[in-house]
């Protein structure tokens, strides 16, 4: 018996992976993590599956879910939003399953900054722009943050913030970030990223408290950074013309030069078939 956790990803159904989906319909148990999960995505779980939602439920009756699953010797299915590596309260589930010797599996999922970048057609980290991407929040009722890890620390880097769980204290960011970011940095505010009602609004750090409308509670990020509207930024050195590159070698004596005999389809970015080699 396993339990398999599972990204969900942001919200679109179809954004769970293959992997996720085909699991899903393998295990006659499915633990899902309530509001943010669509709930199109159970409609993958086998006939007469038992499908329980988590959200009212705390860890010893999770856990009592999959001893339960455990003892009948029935697969689970544990769904959580977005991706499991950030803020999906997986990591004290694998500590009990690794107490209790019960295997377990990780699947990844498309996390809700990548789908807040996709709707906003960004491409985050811009050649002589912003190189790096903090995934961060600010602390809650539930979770102090550590000394150290805070708003100013981070946007005195100038990378690209992705603020989570932080949308109803916009004003506090706001005021944080000024200082270094300055009014007029781009930012971005998105509110449930891939559902149909998702809502989108570009603005600035001077105004970003004054963009959150009352409505976008709870599931939205907060993006901040040069990359968000810039058109000023230099082309990527990958694909340059005059880069030398191992699967586009150039010149008389390129860098990276192929094996002896072997000739590159840099079309294909690969060495040519034997069949079509000259
Ligand atoms: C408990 S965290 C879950 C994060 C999730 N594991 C992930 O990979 O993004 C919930 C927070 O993630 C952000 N979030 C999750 N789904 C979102 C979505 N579809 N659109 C915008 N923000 C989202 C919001 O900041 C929300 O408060």
């Amino acid at each position: 018996m396993t339990v398999h956790f599972i990204g969900a990803g942001p919200g679109a159904a179809d954004l769970i992976t293959v992997r996720g989906r085909d699991l899903m319909g393998r295990c006659p148990v499915c633990l899902y993590a309530g509001s943010l999960i669509p709930r199109e995505l159970l409609a993958h779980c086998p006939p007469g599956a038992h499908i329980v939602n988590t959200a009212a439920m705390d860890l010893d009756a999770i856990m009592a879910e999959i001893s339960a699953a455990h003892a009948r010797g029935q697969d689970v299915a544990r769904l959580h939003s977005g991706d499991l590596s950030v803020w999906s309260a997986m990591g004290e589930q694998l500590r009990r399953l690794r107490a209790a010797g019960i295997d377990y599996t990780v699947t990844p999922g498309v996390p809700s900054f990548a789908a807040a970048a996709a709707t906003l057609g960004a491409e985050l980290t811009l050649p002589g722009l912003c190189q790096s991407v903090v995934l961060t929040r600010t602390s809650g009722r539930a979770t102090a943050m550590p000394e150290g890890e805070n708003l100013a620390a981070f946007a005195a880097t100038g990378a690209v913030l992705a603020i989570h769980l932080s949308i109803h204290v916009a004003e506090k960011v706001q005021a944080e970030l000024l200082p270094h970011y300055g009014a007029d940095c781009p930012a971005a505010i998105v509110w449930r990223a891939s559902w149909p009602d998702e809502t989108v609004v570009r603005t600035t750090v001077g105004a970003l408290a004054q963009a959150v409308a009352s409505s976008m509670e709870r599931t939205a990020l907060i993006l901040v950074g040069r990359s968000l509207q810039a058109e000023a930024f230099a082309e990527s050195r990958l694909y340059a013309a005059d880069y030398d590159r191992r699967y586009r070698p150039l010149g008389t004596a390129p860098r990276f030069p192929a094996p002896e005999g072997v000739a590159l389809d840099t079309a294909r970015d690969q060495p040519l078939d034997r069949a079509s080699r000259p």
